[in-house]
């Protein structure tokens, strides 16, 4: 089912297959009708369905990402590329290993950076040197991030260093043996540079999200909620099951 608020566009499919399905659609389009679109990339749980629909697409002769640009939201810090908790392996097992891009073509925020800020800079630099992301793909974090822009008082301007806030890193503690593990920190890109990208897709499942999408579409903007402040973007598509959905379904009705 599609709905329109204020000029966002809202799916709400069944279940997490059906919005991946639709996640994958809109993004297999984006590179469809620009051969060389930039993609901003996110990783977690979320997305892995819609790239797996992304892979399949490619293996049946659907999509060409020989010329697609990828950037990524985030990365940990520190993080070593090749550990298999890292962003960058991340991408490599669930997306790029299985598709045409070329490796030169993708580019994940340095967890390795001796001078991070000055590569999280030049990360900034690079991108409004190409034009921005064309699309750019969104989770949503249980206290309303996205990339890594952790609720605080004001809006992550560009890429930089973030403090994980500890709910982050007990939310993402599942993934490492223990929550020692989880690093503390993480490179991200800020809010501004989210939203210069020129169309925004965010994908959420499961009613542990229900509120906080909420918040998201219909609160108030602020940074204390991050993802509230893609009410301002003219752009923005959100995918969702029905359960992340659950709270707003009676209003859009
Ligand atoms: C990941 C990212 C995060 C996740 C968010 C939701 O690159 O930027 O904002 O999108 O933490 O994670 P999952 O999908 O695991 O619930």
């Amino acid at each position: 089912m599609k709905y329109n608020y204020r000029g966002m566009t809202i799916y709400v499919e069944k279940d997490y297959a059906a919005m991946s399905a639709a996640a994958a659609a809109m993004l297999l389009q984006e590179v469809r009708e620009n051969p060389s679109a930039v993609l901003g990339l996110a990783t977690g749980s979320t997305p892995i369905g819609m790239y797996q629909a992304v892979v399949k697409a490619y293996e049946k002769g659907e999509a060409d990402f020989s010329k697609v640009v990828s950037y990524n939201l985030d990365e940990y810090y520190p993080i070593q590329h090749d550990n298999d908790q890292s962003y960058h392996y991340f991408m490599k097992e669930n997306l790029f290993k299985h598709i045409n891009i070329l490796p030169e073509n993708t580019h994940v925020p340095s967890g390795e950076s001796k001078d991070v800020e000055k590569t999280a800079a030049e990360y900034d630099a690079e991108l409004y040197q190409i034009g921005g992301v064309d699309l750019q793909v969104l989770g949503i974090g249980n206290n309303g991030h996205i990339g890594f822009n952790e609720p605080g008082v004001v809006f992550a301007k560009g890429t930089g260093l973030v403090d994980l806030t500890q709910s982050t890193i007990e939310a993402n503690s599942r993934f490492f043996a223990a929550i020692e593990d989880v690093p503390k920190k993480a490179v991200s890109m800020g809010i501004a540079t989210i939203m210069q990208a020129k169309k925004i897709m965010l994908m959420a499942s499961g009613q542990g999200k229900a509120g906080i999408i909420a918040q998201t579409i219909f609160g108030e903007i602020t940074p204390a909620v991050p993802a509230s402040a893609l009410q301002l973007h003219r752009n923005v598509t959100f995918f969702l099951d029905e359960a992340a959905a659950a709270e707003i379904l009676p209003l859009l009705k």
